[in-house]
């Protein structure tokens, strides 16, 4: 493939790598696993993923540090989130320490598309099973394919750390209630048209509110939020139908035992936003993204307390979670995943 990145001026999108792993399930068993050329998947036109949308993805990257390794951030919370999201959805798991195996292989094979350090580019990692073999009744697959492809990625909001502005939409994320911490693209699915109607709207993302009583806060379209109040208490919203971010875990471990800070998972109110200073939506994409403004029809009603930068602990928080990943902070033990 061409090598002539632009790593500075890469967005969030797709770059064909040469490399991606594939292992199929059949007969009840996963076989043995191959790095493949080929980045199109052929399947038949009843395919469970197709028909019933049996599929599910995860998220995660690796990094080139200073030192010149090429690292992981805890891939091992993502093996266990894919197993979860499989186990809801009946598909069979793909063993964790396979999981970390294979994003080793994946990540070795393309390792000339690590983004060099300091570019301010990563390389994206795609892990996603689908049921693979023909069905037509209601039931899940027999058979599966666990893929993992990579992609070089910026900034997943145009801008990079710039402060985006949401809005809060008139429809629910998902309509399937209680499969929020399923990363699955049926998920997805049903956010689409939100999100292009925030676009078409003028906003970057939407904040979703709960949909039984449409009063607390929950994500946003692809990550997770964090609030600083007045005091300096670092919080974020608690809800089971959220996706559970390892972004989030990580930042709130962060603020807790690097920064010394109070941090509080609770559940937030739609109407005490008001009164926050900073707010920012975490993600394996969105990294740190600072919040400038929520709008509700027309209505402010989060204005961030500097609308032009990052806010102050937002800072602290970004700044030590990337140290943390490209290697200039040291790592709380069993975070880092050295490529070798
Ligand atoms: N929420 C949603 C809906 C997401 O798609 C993501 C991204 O994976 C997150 C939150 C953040 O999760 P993580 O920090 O594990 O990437
Ligand atoms: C991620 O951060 O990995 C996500 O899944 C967010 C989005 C690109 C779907």
């Amino acid at each position: 493939m061409d090598k002539n990145i632009d790593w500075a001026n890469l967005g969030f999108g797709y770059i064909q790598s040469e490399y991606r792993y594939i292992s199929n399930f059949k007969d009840g068993k996963w076989d043995d696993g191959v790095l493949s050329t080929d980045a199109n998947v052929t399947i038949n036109e009843s395919a469970g993923v197709l028909q019933y949308a049996q599929t599910c993805f995860e998220g995660l990257k690796a990094y080139r540090t200073k030192d010149g390794n090429v690292v992981c951030f805890r891939p091992d919370l993502n093996a266990k989130r894919m197993a979860d999201s499989c186990r809801r959805l009946e598909m069979p798991v793909f063993p964790e320490d396979r999981f970390i195996e294979a994003v080793e292989k994946v990540v070795k094979a393309n390792i000339d598309i690590v983004p060099p350090y300091g570019s301010g580019a990563t390389l994206y990692l795609r892990p996603y099973m689908f049921g693979s073999n023909a069905v037509i009744g209601v039931k899940p697959a027999t058979e599966y394919q666990f893929r993992i492809f990579v992609t070089p990625v910026g900034p997943y909001f145009k801008g990079g750390v710039k402060p985006i502005t949401l809005r809060v939409p008139d429809f629910d994320r998902a309509a399937p209630r209680g499969t929020g911490h399923v990363k699955a693209g049926l998920n997805y699915a049903m956010s689409l048209h939100a999100i292009v109607d925030a676009h078409n709207q003028g906003y970057n993302e939407n904040m979703y509110l709960d949909s039984a009583t449409r009063t607390k806060v929950e994500e946003t379209g692809g990550a997770n939020f964090i609030f600083v109040s007045k005091d300096g208490t670092v919080i974020t919203p608690k809800s089971d139908t959220i996706l559970p971010s390892i972004t989030r875990r990580s930042l709130m471990y962060v603020a807790e035992h690097c920064l010394g800070l109070k941090t509080e998972e609770r559940e937030v109110l739609v109407d005490e936003i008001k009164d926050f200073t900073e707010c920012a939506l975490c993600g394996t994409a969105a990294v740190l993204s600072p919040v400038a403004r929520v709008v509700d029809h027309s209505k402010d009603i989060f204005v961030a307390k500097d609308t032009e930068n990052m806010g102050e602990i937002t800072k602290k928080l970004y700044d030590t979670l990337t140290g943390i990943q490209m290697g200039r902070i040291e790592a709380p033990n069993g975070w880092i995943k050295v490529i070798q």
